[in-house]
């Protein structure tokens, strides 16, 4: 993917293109600082030009001290930029980039007067070097030649999918295989935001080149406050994890609720209705989970979380929202008592135990010996596939369902929300298969 570094300074906005070799030897170019409006459209005319899919920022150190008023001009113009580019904006300390390209214009031996021409660009260029050299440091990559390449064009839509951290995630794989299924010129686009850029790309959205995102750890309760209208169902949840753009106005919605109702019937096998269920955790995951299941109208349900005042806060909600079917609390210790979850039908595991590269990988939240054998056991994590829990159910002779279908049938009730088609749903699950194995 090309990227743009921008040096904003008070006189002029140094503008250099990604390639290390190229900018350094010619750099691109400089804009008129001083009318925003004018600078912004420019960058944008650059920006298609180029076919540039990210555009990095240096940042002047602090808000407060020396570079305080300088810093905060920046920030406005970074805030006016990401509400008009249609492609993400990340910014990244600038680390004295113009006396860095000073010293290399003097040192390269380029008289005064033709380095005053070139200093903003070499320092544009500095800043993305730095940029560049933070990610890889990081371990990062710049996110070259992924499945994001390649696709730039005037037509194109773009999906985000807005998280902190978002590398590892599979749903640009399975949503992009969907998108192309039905030959929607739409990317689906991975954007690490941390919380202090939420904002910008809430604004970025807006955009009419946007079609939406999907919202991810650590923003999908942030974003209740900055959509401008809720869906009924993620304001009881409490978190929005899909977006749609109409005409700049943002629409919030919460897909984990009908995924893990549709995975629960087609891969799970079970009707929810009468059952009675046990719920571990109660995080936004579990919430999502518990609102669903009574919404279907389960006869009980039980909340088992680390912390119990978590659970009780949980239920409390539950109970405010006037839900049908009993709901109460259990001890965190109750899992390890044989008999104590006998006459549970269903059983959803809500927290992060057994994930890959997780604290607690090969852990499970109870053992074998105290699961019950007709109950269906769910874990919500999917990687990997066949966690502890799922392994300790298969122990007890339990029916089991991993987390993958939930996570699949939540992209397509995103993807429907889109694009208004149909999600195929098959291939979706057998491409997020194949990006786990
Ligand atoms: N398959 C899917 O589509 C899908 C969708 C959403 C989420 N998930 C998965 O569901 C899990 C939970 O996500 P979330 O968004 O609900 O997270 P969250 O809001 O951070 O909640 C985490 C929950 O897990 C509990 N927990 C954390 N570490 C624990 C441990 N070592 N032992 C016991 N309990 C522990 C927490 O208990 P305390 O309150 O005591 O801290 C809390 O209740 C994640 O693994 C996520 O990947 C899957």
């Amino acid at each position: 993917m090309r990227i743009l570094g921008l040096d904003v300074g008070e006189r002029w906005i140094g503008v250099a293109a990604s390639d290390l070799g190229e900018m350094l030897a010619s750099p691109l170019t400089r804009v008129r600082a001083g009318d925003d409006e004018a600078s912004v459209r420019e960058i944008d005319r650059i920006v298609r030009e180029q076919k540039a899919g990210l555009v990095v920022v240096g940042m002047p150190y602090s808000l407060s001290g020396a570079a305080g008023p300088q810093a905060r001009r920046v920030q406005e113009f970074v805030d006016r930029l990401s509400r008009s580019l249609s492609v993400p904006i990340e910014t990244c300390d600038e680390r004295s980039s113009t006396i860095a390209a000073e010293q290399m214009l003097e040192e390269a031996g380029i008289p005064r007067e033709k380095r005053k021409e070139k200093i903003d660009a070499v320092a544009a260029a500095f800043i993305l070097q730095s940029y560049l050299d933070g990610r890889r440091n990081a371990g990062l990559e710049p996110e070259s030649s992924n499945e994001e390449s390649g696709r730039q064009d005037e037509d194109r839509q773009i999906v985000a999918l807005i998280g902190h951290p978002v590398k590892h995630s599979i749903s640009p794989r399975f949503q992009q295989a969907a998108l192309d299924y039905h030959g929607l010129n739409i990317t689906y686009e991975r954007w690490d935001i941390p919380p202090d850029g939420l904002h910008s790309a809430m604004d970025r959205l807006r955009h009419p080149s946007c079609l939406g995102a999907n919202i991810t750890i650590p923003h999908k309760e942030a974003v209740l406050e900055m959509a401008d209208v809720i869906d009924d169902q993620a304001k009881l949840i409490g978190a929005v994890n899909t977006i749609t753009n109409r005409e700049g106005r943002l629409h919030g919605f919460n897909t984990d609720a009908p995924g893990f109702i549709r995975a629960l019937r087609h891969y799970g096998g079970l009707e929810p209705a009468g059952k009675s269920v046990l719920v571990l955790g109660a995080g936004g995951a579990a919430r999502a989970v518990c609102f669903a299941l009574l919404g279907e109208g389960v006869a009980g349900l039980a909340i088992a979380n680390r912390r119990v005042t978590r659970a009780a806060d949980l239920a409390a909600a539950l109970w405010e929202a006037g839900t049908r079917g009993e709901v109460k609390i259990l001890e965190w210790s109750t899992m390890r008592e044989t008999d104590r979850l006998a006459a549970f039908d269903l059983i959803v595991n809500c927290t992060p135990l057994g994930m890959k590269y997780g604290q607690a990988e090969d852990e499970s939240p109870i053992p074998a010996t105290c699961i019950p054998e007709n109950a269906l056991v769910c874990d919500l994590v999917y990687n990997p596939m066949e966690t502890a829990f799922i392994r300790e159910a298969r122990k007890a002779g339990a029916r089991v369902l991993g987390g993958l279908p939930m996570l699949v049938y939540q992209g397509a009730v995103s993807f429907g929300i889109w694009t208004g088609r149909e999600a195929p749903v098959e291939l979706m699950m057998e491409t997020a298969k194949a990006s786990l194995t």
